[in-house]
Protein backbone atom coordinates (compact mmCIF):
# COMPACT_ATOMS: atom_id res chain seq x y z
CA UNK A 1 0.00 0.00 0.00
CA UNK A 2 1.52 3.23 -0.71
CA UNK A 3 1.91 5.79 1.75
CA UNK A 4 1.67 9.59 1.68
CA UNK A 5 4.49 11.97 3.19
CA UNK A 6 3.53 13.33 6.69
CA UNK A 7 3.89 17.11 6.16
CA UNK A 8 5.00 19.63 9.08
CA UNK A 9 2.19 19.73 11.76
CA UNK A 10 -0.48 22.07 11.59
CA UNK A 11 -1.42 24.42 14.40
CA UNK A 12 -4.66 23.69 15.69
CA UNK A 13 -6.61 26.44 14.18
CA UNK A 14 -5.12 26.04 11.19
CA UNK A 15 -6.35 22.38 11.04
CA UNK A 16 -9.71 22.94 11.86
CA UNK A 17 -9.77 25.55 9.22
CA UNK A 18 -8.11 23.57 6.27
CA UNK A 19 -9.60 19.66 7.42
CA UNK A 20 -12.20 19.74 4.43
CA UNK A 21 -9.80 21.76 2.39
CA UNK A 22 -12.84 24.83 1.20
CA UNK A 23 -9.83 26.90 1.98
CA UNK A 24 -6.98 25.63 0.67
CA UNK A 25 -3.25 26.35 1.40
CA UNK A 26 -1.13 27.35 -0.77
CA UNK A 27 1.16 24.51 -2.99
CA UNK A 28 4.76 25.14 -2.03
CA UNK A 29 6.62 23.14 -3.69
CA UNK A 30 5.91 19.32 -4.86
CA UNK A 31 3.76 19.45 -8.16
CA UNK A 32 2.23 16.07 -7.23
CA UNK A 33 0.00 17.93 -4.58
CA UNK A 34 1.59 16.26 -1.27
CA UNK A 35 2.94 19.18 -0.08
CA UNK A 36 -0.86 20.44 0.26
CA UNK A 37 -2.10 17.48 2.57
CA UNK A 38 -3.52 19.20 5.75
CA UNK A 39 -5.47 16.68 7.26
CA UNK A 40 -4.24 13.08 8.00
CA UNK A 41 -8.04 11.47 8.54
CA UNK A 42 -8.56 8.03 10.78
CA UNK A 43 -12.03 6.96 9.59
CA UNK A 44 -12.96 3.46 11.44
CA UNK A 45 -15.75 1.65 9.18
CA UNK A 46 -14.60 2.92 5.85
CA UNK A 47 -15.22 -0.40 4.26
CA UNK A 48 -19.17 -0.16 5.12
CA UNK A 49 -21.77 1.70 3.46
CA UNK A 50 -21.39 5.20 4.45
CA UNK A 51 -17.70 5.13 5.55
CA UNK A 52 -16.94 3.99 2.16
CA UNK A 53 -18.79 6.97 0.53
CA UNK A 54 -17.18 9.20 3.16
CA UNK A 55 -13.52 7.67 2.05
CA UNK A 56 -14.40 8.32 -1.58
CA UNK A 57 -15.79 11.64 -1.44
CA UNK A 58 -12.90 12.99 1.38
CA UNK A 59 -10.42 11.67 -0.96
CA UNK A 60 -11.62 14.37 -4.21
CA UNK A 61 -10.50 17.12 -1.53
CA UNK A 62 -6.42 17.27 -1.75
CA UNK A 63 -5.60 18.38 1.71
CA UNK A 64 -7.17 15.26 3.04
CA UNK A 65 -5.31 11.59 3.27
CA UNK A 66 -7.22 9.04 4.62
CA UNK A 67 -6.47 5.85 6.67
CA UNK A 68 -9.35 3.33 6.63
CA UNK A 69 -9.10 1.21 9.60
CA UNK A 70 -12.39 -1.73 9.27
CA UNK A 71 -12.65 -5.44 10.53
CA UNK A 72 -14.14 -6.23 7.35
CA UNK A 73 -17.40 -8.10 9.10
CA UNK A 74 -20.16 -8.85 7.03
CA UNK A 75 -21.03 -5.39 6.14
CA UNK A 76 -17.28 -4.55 5.48
CA UNK A 77 -17.07 -4.41 1.73
CA UNK A 78 -13.27 -3.59 0.23
CA UNK A 79 -15.56 -3.77 -3.36
CA UNK A 80 -16.88 -0.61 -2.25
CA UNK A 81 -13.43 1.41 -2.84
CA UNK A 82 -12.37 -0.53 -5.56
CA UNK A 83 -11.89 2.91 -7.15
CA UNK A 84 -9.96 4.53 -4.34
CA UNK A 85 -7.79 1.66 -3.25
CA UNK A 86 -4.61 2.61 -4.74
CA UNK A 87 -5.11 6.36 -4.07
CA UNK A 88 -1.94 8.06 -3.14
CA UNK A 89 -3.61 9.53 -0.33
CA UNK A 90 -5.52 6.11 0.72
CA UNK A 91 -4.37 3.45 2.96
CA UNK A 92 -6.23 0.34 4.47
CA UNK A 93 -5.63 -0.92 7.72
CA UNK A 94 -7.86 -4.45 8.53
CA UNK A 95 -8.36 -3.85 12.07
CA UNK A 96 -10.55 -4.32 15.08
CA UNK A 97 -11.96 -1.27 17.12
CA UNK A 98 -12.59 -3.88 20.01
CA UNK A 99 -8.62 -4.75 19.86
CA UNK A 100 -7.20 -1.70 22.12
CA UNK A 101 -3.73 -2.79 22.16
CA UNK A 102 -3.69 -2.46 18.13
CA UNK A 103 -5.21 0.94 18.16
CA UNK A 104 -2.96 1.97 20.23
CA UNK A 105 -0.22 0.92 17.60
CA UNK A 106 -1.95 2.33 14.76
CA UNK A 107 -2.51 5.01 15.90
CA UNK A 108 0.99 5.76 17.26
CA UNK A 109 2.60 5.16 13.99
CA UNK A 110 -0.45 7.18 12.10
CA UNK A 111 -0.46 10.20 14.11
CA UNK A 112 -3.88 10.90 12.37
CA UNK A 113 -5.38 14.95 12.88
CA UNK A 114 -9.11 13.87 13.32
CA UNK A 115 -11.05 10.83 13.65
CA UNK A 116 -14.11 10.09 12.00
CA UNK A 117 -15.63 7.16 13.89
CA UNK A 118 -18.88 5.21 11.55
CA UNK A 119 -17.52 1.36 12.79
CA UNK A 120 -20.60 -0.79 14.14
CA UNK A 121 -23.11 -3.09 14.13
CA UNK A 122 -25.62 -1.45 12.15
CA UNK A 123 -28.67 -3.40 11.98
CA UNK A 124 -31.41 -3.27 14.01
CA UNK A 125 -32.32 -6.40 13.34
CA UNK A 126 -29.28 -8.33 13.70
CA UNK A 127 -29.03 -6.50 17.17
CA UNK A 128 -32.38 -8.40 18.07
CA UNK A 129 -31.02 -11.83 17.26
CA UNK A 130 -27.64 -11.46 18.57
CA UNK A 131 -27.01 -8.15 21.02
CA UNK A 132 -23.60 -8.95 21.77
CA UNK A 133 -21.81 -8.23 18.92
CA UNK A 134 -23.37 -4.62 18.97
CA UNK A 135 -22.36 -4.31 22.81
CA UNK A 136 -18.86 -5.54 22.16
CA UNK A 137 -18.44 -2.80 19.12
CA UNK A 138 -20.64 -0.35 19.28
CA UNK A 139 -19.78 0.74 23.43
CA UNK A 140 -16.45 -1.58 24.07
CA UNK A 141 -15.34 -0.61 20.41
CA UNK A 142 -15.81 3.33 21.10
CA UNK A 143 -14.84 3.00 24.56
CA UNK A 144 -11.54 1.89 22.97
CA UNK A 145 -11.55 4.41 20.55
CA UNK A 146 -11.44 7.12 23.18
CA UNK A 147 -9.09 5.85 25.53
CA UNK A 148 -6.71 5.63 22.38
CA UNK A 149 -7.33 9.27 21.64
CA UNK A 150 -6.64 10.22 25.41
CA UNK A 151 -2.72 8.94 24.82
CA UNK A 152 -2.75 10.10 21.03
CA UNK A 153 -4.47 13.49 21.62
CA UNK A 154 -6.13 14.72 17.81
CA UNK A 155 -8.10 18.20 16.72
CA UNK A 156 -11.59 16.46 16.02
CA UNK A 157 -12.96 13.13 17.14
CA UNK A 158 -16.58 12.81 15.15
CA UNK A 159 -18.88 10.27 16.89
CA UNK A 160 -20.99 8.85 14.13
CA UNK A 161 -24.65 8.47 15.90
CA UNK A 162 -28.25 7.96 14.25
CA UNK A 163 -31.95 9.48 15.47
CA UNK A 164 -32.62 5.87 16.56
CA UNK A 165 -31.50 7.11 20.10
CA UNK A 166 -34.16 9.66 20.21
CA UNK A 167 -36.57 6.42 19.80
CA UNK A 168 -40.57 6.59 18.78
CA UNK A 169 -42.01 10.05 17.83
CA UNK A 170 -45.50 11.38 18.15
CA UNK A 171 -46.73 13.77 15.75
CA UNK A 172 -45.70 16.65 15.67
CA UNK A 173 -43.09 15.69 18.17
CA UNK A 174 -39.27 16.58 16.14
CA UNK A 175 -36.12 15.87 17.82
CA UNK A 176 -33.59 18.72 18.22
CA UNK A 177 -30.13 18.20 20.23
CA UNK A 178 -31.66 18.22 23.45
CA UNK A 179 -34.32 16.09 23.12
CA UNK A 180 -34.40 12.98 25.34
CA UNK A 181 -33.04 9.52 24.75
CA UNK A 182 -35.41 6.67 24.54
CA UNK A 183 -34.14 3.88 22.68
CA UNK A 184 -35.68 1.10 21.99
CA UNK A 185 -33.64 -1.95 20.71
CA UNK A 186 -30.42 -2.85 21.37
CA UNK A 187 -29.07 -1.26 18.36
CA UNK A 188 -30.15 2.07 19.65
CA UNK A 189 -29.60 1.68 23.00
CA UNK A 190 -25.56 0.52 22.84
CA UNK A 191 -25.61 4.15 19.97
CA UNK A 192 -27.21 6.34 23.09
CA UNK A 193 -24.89 4.95 25.46
CA UNK A 194 -21.53 5.53 22.75
CA UNK A 195 -23.07 8.77 22.76
CA UNK A 196 -22.85 9.59 25.83
CA UNK A 197 -19.57 7.75 26.89
CA UNK A 198 -18.04 10.20 23.57
CA UNK A 199 -19.49 13.29 25.39
CA UNK A 200 -18.70 12.64 28.74
CA UNK A 201 -14.60 12.22 27.50
CA UNK A 202 -15.17 15.80 26.36
CA UNK A 203 -16.49 17.12 29.55
CA UNK A 204 -14.31 15.14 31.51
CA UNK A 205 -11.00 14.90 29.55
CA UNK A 206 -11.34 17.69 27.36
CA UNK A 207 -11.73 15.63 24.54
CA UNK A 208 -13.01 17.10 20.93
CA UNK A 209 -15.47 15.10 20.81
CA UNK A 210 -18.45 16.11 18.60
CA UNK A 211 -21.61 13.75 17.90
CA UNK A 212 -23.58 13.36 14.94
CA UNK A 213 -27.18 12.10 14.50
CA UNK A 214 -28.43 11.07 11.52
CA UNK A 215 -31.74 9.76 9.63
CA UNK A 216 -32.09 6.94 7.79
CA UNK A 217 -29.84 6.82 5.18
CA UNK A 218 -29.92 5.39 1.69
CA UNK A 219 -27.94 5.36 -1.64
CA UNK A 220 -25.33 3.21 -3.48
CA UNK A 221 -23.32 0.24 -1.87
CA UNK A 222 -25.88 0.04 1.00
CA UNK A 223 -26.02 -3.89 2.22
CA UNK A 224 -29.14 -5.60 1.27
CA UNK A 225 -30.40 -6.40 4.39
CA UNK A 226 -31.64 -2.78 4.94
CA UNK A 227 -34.92 -1.89 3.55
CA UNK A 228 -34.11 -0.04 0.38
CA UNK A 229 -31.94 -1.77 -1.31
CA UNK A 230 -33.67 -5.50 0.28
CA UNK A 231 -36.51 -4.06 -1.50
CA UNK A 232 -34.61 -3.31 -4.99
CA UNK A 233 -32.99 -6.70 -4.97
CA UNK A 234 -36.53 -8.47 -4.12
CA UNK A 235 -38.21 -6.53 -6.97
CA UNK A 236 -35.36 -7.22 -9.49
CA UNK A 237 -35.83 -11.21 -8.39
CA UNK A 238 -39.67 -10.52 -8.77
CA UNK A 239 -39.76 -12.05 -4.83
CA UNK A 240 -42.11 -11.10 -2.47
CA UNK A 241 -41.02 -7.58 -0.48
CA UNK A 242 -41.87 -7.86 3.17
CA UNK A 243 -43.06 -5.31 4.96
CA UNK A 244 -42.87 -5.53 8.63
CA UNK A 245 -46.27 -5.14 10.34
CA UNK A 246 -48.65 -1.98 9.06
CA UNK A 247 -45.72 -0.67 7.16
CA UNK A 248 -46.58 2.70 8.25
CA UNK A 249 -43.28 3.09 10.35
CA UNK A 250 -42.51 6.57 9.36
CA UNK A 251 -38.64 7.33 8.53
CA UNK A 252 -36.83 10.53 7.60
CA UNK A 253 -34.70 9.49 4.15
CA UNK A 254 -30.96 11.04 3.96
CA UNK A 255 -28.84 10.17 0.85
CA UNK A 256 -25.88 8.97 1.55
CA UNK A 257 -23.58 11.41 0.26
CA UNK A 258 -25.80 14.39 1.97
CA UNK A 259 -24.50 12.51 5.26
CA UNK A 260 -21.17 12.49 4.44
CA UNK A 261 -21.18 16.01 2.75
CA UNK A 262 -22.92 17.06 6.52
CA UNK A 263 -19.98 15.21 8.07
CA UNK A 264 -17.14 17.08 6.56
CA UNK A 265 -18.52 20.56 7.57
CA UNK A 266 -19.01 19.06 10.84
CA UNK A 267 -15.54 18.44 10.63
CA UNK A 268 -14.22 21.79 9.20
CA UNK A 269 -16.83 24.26 11.41
CA UNK A 270 -18.35 21.55 13.74
CA UNK A 271 -18.06 23.09 17.90
CA UNK A 272 -16.21 21.07 20.39
CA UNK A 273 -18.73 18.98 22.66
CA UNK A 274 -21.69 19.57 20.35
CA UNK A 275 -24.54 17.12 18.99
CA UNK A 276 -25.52 17.84 15.45
CA UNK A 277 -28.74 16.32 13.75
CA UNK A 278 -28.54 15.86 9.72
CA UNK A 279 -32.22 15.23 8.75
CA UNK A 280 -33.13 14.30 5.34
CA UNK A 281 -36.28 16.33 5.19
CA UNK A 282 -38.39 13.56 3.93
CA UNK A 283 -40.37 11.59 6.00
CA UNK A 284 -42.12 8.91 4.09
CA UNK A 285 -44.03 5.37 5.63
CA UNK A 286 -42.29 2.40 4.93
CA UNK A 287 -45.20 1.17 2.63
CA UNK A 288 -44.88 3.95 0.50
CA UNK A 289 -40.97 3.78 0.12
CA UNK A 290 -41.85 0.63 -0.89
CA UNK A 291 -44.27 1.32 -3.83
CA UNK A 292 -42.20 3.95 -5.12
CA UNK A 293 -39.50 1.30 -5.61
CA UNK A 294 -42.30 -1.16 -7.39
CA UNK A 295 -43.08 1.78 -9.50
CA UNK A 296 -39.58 2.50 -10.47
CA UNK A 297 -39.09 -0.94 -11.10
CA UNK A 298 -41.91 -1.80 -12.86
CA UNK A 299 -43.22 -4.72 -10.50
CA UNK A 300 -46.73 -4.88 -9.55
CA UNK A 301 -48.26 -4.42 -6.38
CA UNK A 302 -49.28 -7.63 -5.44
CA UNK A 303 -45.61 -8.77 -4.64
CA UNK A 304 -45.55 -6.86 -1.66
CA UNK A 305 -45.61 -9.35 1.68
CA UNK A 306 -46.66 -8.57 5.14
CA UNK A 307 -44.69 -10.26 7.65
CA UNK A 308 -44.54 -10.08 11.65
CA UNK A 309 -43.72 -6.95 12.66
CA UNK A 310 -40.27 -6.11 14.59
CA UNK A 311 -40.51 -6.42 18.55
CA UNK A 312 -39.67 -3.22 19.73
CA UNK A 313 -40.78 -1.79 16.49
CA UNK A 314 -40.38 2.72 16.85
CA UNK A 315 -43.45 4.05 14.97
CA UNK A 316 -41.91 7.22 13.51
CA UNK A 317 -38.60 8.93 13.71
CA UNK A 318 -38.33 12.94 13.07
CA UNK A 319 -35.50 14.95 13.66
CA UNK A 320 -34.86 18.77 13.40
CA UNK A 321 -31.18 19.80 11.39
CA UNK A 322 -31.90 23.24 12.09
CA UNK A 323 -28.73 23.90 14.44
CA UNK A 324 -26.28 22.20 11.61
CA UNK A 325 -27.69 24.19 8.95
CA UNK A 326 -27.46 27.42 10.53
CA UNK A 327 -24.20 26.84 12.02
CA UNK A 328 -22.61 25.73 8.25
CA UNK A 329 -24.64 26.53 5.94
CA UNK A 330 -25.28 22.38 5.14
CA UNK A 331 -28.86 21.56 3.88
CA UNK A 332 -29.55 18.44 2.07
CA UNK A 333 -28.99 18.21 -1.74
CA UNK A 334 -30.70 15.30 -2.82
CA UNK A 335 -34.58 15.22 -3.88
CA UNK A 336 -36.20 12.12 -2.56
CA UNK A 337 -37.39 10.74 -5.66
CA UNK A 338 -34.50 11.43 -7.80
CA UNK A 339 -32.22 9.98 -5.22
CA UNK A 340 -34.02 6.78 -4.84
CA UNK A 341 -34.41 6.62 -8.96
CA UNK A 342 -30.71 6.65 -9.44
CA UNK A 343 -30.09 4.39 -5.98
CA UNK A 344 -32.29 1.79 -7.81
CA UNK A 345 -30.29 2.72 -11.17
CA UNK A 346 -26.79 2.34 -9.31
CA UNK A 347 -28.25 -1.54 -8.61
CA UNK A 348 -29.16 -2.32 -11.56
CA UNK A 349 -25.52 -1.63 -12.76
CA UNK A 350 -23.75 -3.80 -10.49
CA UNK A 351 -25.67 -6.88 -10.20
CA UNK A 352 -22.28 -8.81 -9.52
CA UNK A 353 -21.64 -6.31 -6.44
CA UNK A 354 -25.14 -7.64 -5.56
CA UNK A 355 -24.55 -10.89 -5.86
CA UNK A 356 -21.18 -11.33 -3.76
CA UNK A 357 -22.49 -9.21 -0.89
CA UNK A 358 -25.91 -11.80 -0.97
CA UNK A 359 -23.31 -14.94 -0.83
CA UNK A 360 -22.88 -17.10 2.75
CA UNK A 361 -23.23 -15.24 5.65
CA UNK A 362 -25.76 -12.83 4.52
CA UNK A 363 -27.87 -15.93 3.11
CA UNK A 364 -28.28 -17.17 6.76
CA UNK A 365 -29.12 -14.00 8.16
CA UNK A 366 -31.34 -13.73 5.27
CA UNK A 367 -33.20 -16.99 5.89
CA UNK A 368 -33.47 -16.42 9.79
CA UNK A 369 -35.30 -13.00 9.28
CA UNK A 370 -37.24 -13.86 6.66
CA UNK A 371 -37.91 -17.19 5.84
CA UNK A 372 -38.39 -18.43 9.22
CA UNK A 373 -39.49 -15.27 10.78
CA UNK A 374 -42.07 -15.93 13.03
CA UNK A 375 -40.48 -18.95 14.75
CA UNK A 376 -37.20 -17.70 14.84
CA UNK A 377 -38.79 -14.10 16.28
CA UNK A 378 -41.16 -16.01 18.75
CA UNK A 379 -37.62 -17.72 20.50
CA UNK A 380 -35.82 -14.35 20.85
CA UNK A 381 -38.63 -12.65 22.35
CA UNK A 382 -40.10 -14.99 24.55
CA UNK A 383 -37.05 -17.57 25.76
CA UNK A 384 -34.44 -16.06 27.84
CA UNK A 385 -31.09 -16.68 26.22
CA UNK A 386 -27.76 -17.75 27.75
N1 LIG B 1 -27.26 3.28 7.82
C1 LIG B 1 -27.96 4.29 8.37
O1 LIG B 1 -29.06 4.59 7.93
C2 LIG B 1 -27.35 5.09 9.50
C3 LIG B 1 -28.02 6.25 9.94
C4 LIG B 1 -27.45 7.00 10.96
C5 LIG B 1 -26.26 6.62 11.53
N2 LIG B 1 -25.64 5.49 11.11
C6 LIG B 1 -24.36 5.13 11.74
O2 LIG B 1 -23.36 5.28 10.74
C7 LIG B 1 -22.32 4.33 10.96
C8 LIG B 1 -22.09 3.53 9.69
O3 LIG B 1 -23.30 2.89 9.31
P1 LIG B 1 -23.37 1.98 7.99
O4 LIG B 1 -24.79 1.89 7.60
O5 LIG B 1 -22.36 2.43 7.00
O6 LIG B 1 -22.90 0.60 8.60
P2 LIG B 1 -22.33 -0.69 7.88
O7 LIG B 1 -22.86 -1.85 8.67
O8 LIG B 1 -22.57 -0.65 6.42
O9 LIG B 1 -20.75 -0.57 8.10
C9 LIG B 1 -20.14 -0.77 9.34
C10 LIG B 1 -18.64 -0.95 9.09
O10 LIG B 1 -18.01 -1.08 10.35
C11 LIG B 1 -17.08 -2.17 10.29
N3 LIG B 1 -16.96 -2.73 11.63
C12 LIG B 1 -17.92 -3.36 12.36
N4 LIG B 1 -17.42 -3.77 13.54
C13 LIG B 1 -16.10 -3.37 13.56
C14 LIG B 1 -15.06 -3.50 14.50
N5 LIG B 1 -15.24 -4.13 15.67
N6 LIG B 1 -13.84 -2.97 14.22
C15 LIG B 1 -13.64 -2.33 13.02
N7 LIG B 1 -14.59 -2.21 12.08
C16 LIG B 1 -15.81 -2.72 12.35
C17 LIG B 1 -17.74 -3.15 9.31
O11 LIG B 1 -16.78 -4.06 8.78
C18 LIG B 1 -18.31 -2.20 8.28
O12 LIG B 1 -17.36 -1.90 7.28
C19 LIG B 1 -22.75 3.48 12.14
O13 LIG B 1 -22.12 3.96 13.29
C20 LIG B 1 -24.26 3.69 12.22
O14 LIG B 1 -24.71 3.55 13.55
C21 LIG B 1 -26.17 4.71 10.10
Amino acid sequence: MQRARRPAPARASENARHCNGTTERPDTSRPDGYNRISMKIIVTGGAGFIGSCFVRLALGNPSLEIVNIDKLTYAGNLENLESVANHPRYRFVRADICDLEGLRRIFAEVKPDCVVHFAAESHVDRSIFAPQPVFETNLRGTFNMLETMRAHRVERFIHVSTDEVYGSLEEPLEADEQFPLQPSSPYSAGKAGSDLLALSYHKTYKLPVIVTRASNNYGPFQFPEKLIPLMITHAFDGKPLPIYGDGMQIRDWLYVEDHCQAILKIVEKGRDGEIYNIGGNRSLPNKTVVEQILAITGKPSSLIEYVADRPGHDRRYALSSEKLQRETGWSPRMDFERGLKSTVDWYRTNLEWIAHVRSGEYQKYHDQNYANRNQELGAVVSEPRP
